[in-house]
């Protein structure tokens, strides 16, 4: 009997997927030989509702390691927004199952983010023998330490942030940068240290913009600095409405994101000029780094081994430093955000760094 193994990506894409799939495919066909089929399926859960499913060759994996984006595609798009085949009045869950069933699928590996687990989950109390991997460069899955794309997100944003360095100080000005994570601050937190950022800014501590200024003000002798600012960064005032409330009052602002007001903010109280980057989706694209290359093969492997012993419903994690997994149940609907009294948070404060706080 073969086992029939469905793979799909979904949500926003990332360095590293293209190696999880490769971990998992080659220890699979390692482990099962001639006795299992990998199934492809196409465009995330959107191509599992309309049966966008392609059996796979072994040839089909290699050389993949290296690459960016997915080989099997990806939509972001969520679950309850889906359209499908422009019928909004398909049941996604009943399509899904359908499609499982017809594939003959023996099990169902979901690579993807939070929304991605929480869909996941759903399946697996549907029924659906279902594992999970966590992608993002966002590393804000619950119940894992790192996430695939996150290094290799951090190295972009890092070389970003060192090029400001110098323009900044050829031209006295502060360079604003804004990093990807609309709700978690860790790529901005690791980058903005590792890229030796004056000021970080993110979602889970709301900014003073006094603060702020103060602390460019205090910079002033050097003549330049380095602001690294999440997408998601709100002030103390915004940080006491509701997440519509926000949005709203940004629409009315003419903004999405925070960088830019507070470049203009500073640039007002301070008298130096200011200038904003956004390097937005090259922080997902790309090669994988080693490091990514190193742990999507890690988190492959260990999802293999998972379909191995038939052990279902679970989200494979990195907990304490060792390849294991959560229950999917554990993990839907819950988000890691950077705790108050993280430890990267206070040895960048110990070092100087205005969190804005
Ligand atoms: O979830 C990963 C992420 O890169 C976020 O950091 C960012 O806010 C979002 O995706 C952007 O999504 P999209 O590619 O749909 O614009």
């Amino acid at each position: 009997m073969k086992r029939r193994i469905g793979i799909l990506t979904s949500g926003g894409d990332c360095p590293g997927l293209n190696a999880t799939i490769r971990g998992v495919a080659k220890a699979c066909y390692e482990k099962f030989g001639e006795d299992v089929e990998i199934i492809g399926i196409h465009d995330g859960y959107y191509g599992l509702i309309n049966g966008l499913c392609k059996e796979m060759k072994q040839s089909d994996f290699s050389g993949i390691l290296t690459t960016g984006g997915t080989i099997f595609g990806t939509k972001r798009t969520p679950f309850k927004m889906m359209q499908v085949i422009e019928d909004d009045n398909v049941d996604k869950v009943k399509a899904m199952k359908a499609t499982y069933k017809k594939q003959k699928l023996d099990c169902l590996l979901t690579l993807g983010g939070n929304g991605t687990h929480k869909t996941a989950n759903l399946l697996s109390t549907e029924g659906l023998n279902v594992i999970g991997l966590p992608k993002t460069i966002d590393n804000d899955i619950w119940g894992t330490s790192v996430t695939f794309g996150f290094h290799t997100a951090v190295d972009t944003a890092t070389d970003v942030i060192d090029r400001l360095h110098s323009t900044a100080n050829s031209h006295g000005r502060i360079l604003v940068a804004e990093i990807m994570g609309n709700k978690a601050g860790w790529l901005t937190l690791y980058s903005g240290i590792a890229g030796g950022a004056d000021m970080i800014v993110i979602p889970e501590i709301p900014y003073d913009i006094e603060k702020l200024a103060e602390a460019c003000e205090k910079r002033d002798s050097k003549g330049f600095s380095i602001m690294a600012v999440a997408e998601g960064a709100f002030d103390k005032a915004e940080a006491k409405m509701k997440k519509k409330e926000r949005a709203k009052v940004r629409a009315e602002q003419g903004l999405t994101t925070a960088t830019s007001r507070i470049a203009k903010q500073i640039e007002q109280m301070t008298g130096r000029e200011t200038r904003v980057c956004i390097p937005g989706h090259m922080l997902r694209g790309g090669s994988p780094s080693a490091y990514d290359r190193v742990l999507a093969t890690k988190f492959g492997v260990h999802a293999a081994e998972l379909v191995a012993k038939e052990k279902y419903g679970y989200a494979v994690a990195m907990i304490k430093e060792v390849v294991s997994e959560n229950k999917l149940v554990d993990v839907a609907g819950k988000t890691k955000f950077v705790p108050e009294d993280d430890q990267m948070v206070k040895y960048a404060k110990a070092l100087g760094v205005s969190f804005g706080d």
